[in-house]
């Protein structure tokens, strides 16, 4: 099986910091790419303010924050991944970034080097085909936030060999987290179920059947969901959940899949949820409060 022991990462925002996060917790040694040296810094001081939380709820050692911490260094350039035996790209949910981002990567990596999408609903076995290695590329996809979150969906392509699963599978486990394997279909388990619930709670809000407090509230009370789907759509991002039912739509053609025009009318905006500052709630005050 390949030996996995460097981890490079691409995108070093909430997926690829929470990636590098456990992964180094795990004792692999990582390297975090982005597009600006600010990027990365910010990623990693992300990565250590959410550690020092473990540390506080007696969750994780200090000596053992600071050992993980100095098992990640900045990859200020693509070549600086040219040592990882595992990369991942957790880049935007965007194709043509993703496939530029593979054009550049693919040349410096190691030939037996595994390559991985955390990608949340694009075919993996369409990105794939746009590397040199669609055997040793597959899909592995965290939830957000990853420290918390126990799940990993692997997801293989069409030519995505049995080693590469295999790996990938052991990788996952030594993350202490459990992986389900689903077939690669739009947006796979979790989002296929997911995101269509999330834009039902829009229309529901769009109709006017309740208030985004209202929404959350029965969500969360009604159905012991820890947060409420507006809540959550924000803690997502807008954009994500926006480019999430376009995937579903497109590729499932069935009309049920329909973006809610007012998630479009949010993203239109620059209303993205809590990255921005603003979604179905504004962060800008002391508590959130509901914008609508
Ligand atoms: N890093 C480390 N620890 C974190 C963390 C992070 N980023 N975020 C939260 N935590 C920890 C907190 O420190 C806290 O720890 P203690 O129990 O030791 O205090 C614990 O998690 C719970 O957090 P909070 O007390 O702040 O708040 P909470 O009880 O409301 O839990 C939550 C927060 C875990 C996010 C919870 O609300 C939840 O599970 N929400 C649903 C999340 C979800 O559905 N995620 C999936 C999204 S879909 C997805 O990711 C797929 C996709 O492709 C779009």
């Amino acid at each position: 099986m390949t030996n996995i022991e460097t981890i490079g990462i691409i995108g070093a925002g909430q997926m690829g910091g929470g990636i590098a996060h456990v992964a180094a917790l795990a004792g692999y040694k990582v390297r975090l790419y982005d597009i600006s040296g600010d990027r990365i810094e910010k990623g990693i001081a992300t990565i250590s303010g959410n550690m020092a939380r473990q540390v506080s709820g007696g969750k994780l050692a200090e000596d053992i924050r600071q050992e993980a911490l100095a098992r990640i260094g900045a990859a200020p350039n693509m070549a600086d991944l040219a040592e990882a035996d595992l990369v991942i790209e957790a880049a935007t949910e965007d194709e043509t970034v993703k496939r530029k981002i593979y054009a550049q990567i693919c040349p410096v990596l190691n030939p037996e080097a595994i390559l991985a999408t955390n990608t949340s609903s694009i075919s993996i076995t369409r990105l794939a085909s746009q590397t040199d290695r669609p055997e040793r590329f597959i899909g592995i996809h965290f939830m957000n936030p990853v420290p918390v979150m126990k799940l990993v969906e692997l997801v293989r392509g069409i030519a995505t060999e049995d080693q590469t699963f295999e790996a990938s599978k052991e990788f996952v486990r030594r993350l202490d987290k459990t992986a389900t394997v689903s077939e690669d279909f739009p947006a796979f388990i979790v989002n296929r179920i997911l995101l269509p619930m999330i834009n039902e709670a829009i229309y529901t809000l769009y109709e006017g059947v309740g208030s985004v407090e209202a929404i959350d509230t029965a969500m969360r009370l009604g159905a012991n969901h820890p947060m409420g789907p507006l809540q959550l759509a924000d803690f997502i991002g807008l954009d994500t959940c926006l480019s999430i039912m376009q995937v579903l739509h497109d590729g499932l053609s069935d009309s049920k899949y329909r973006p809610c025009p007012l998630l479009v009318k949010y993203v239109e905006a620059g209303w993205l949820g809590r990255k921005t500052g603003r979604g179905f709630y504004d962060y800008r005050g002391e508590h959130p409060v509901p914008t609508r």
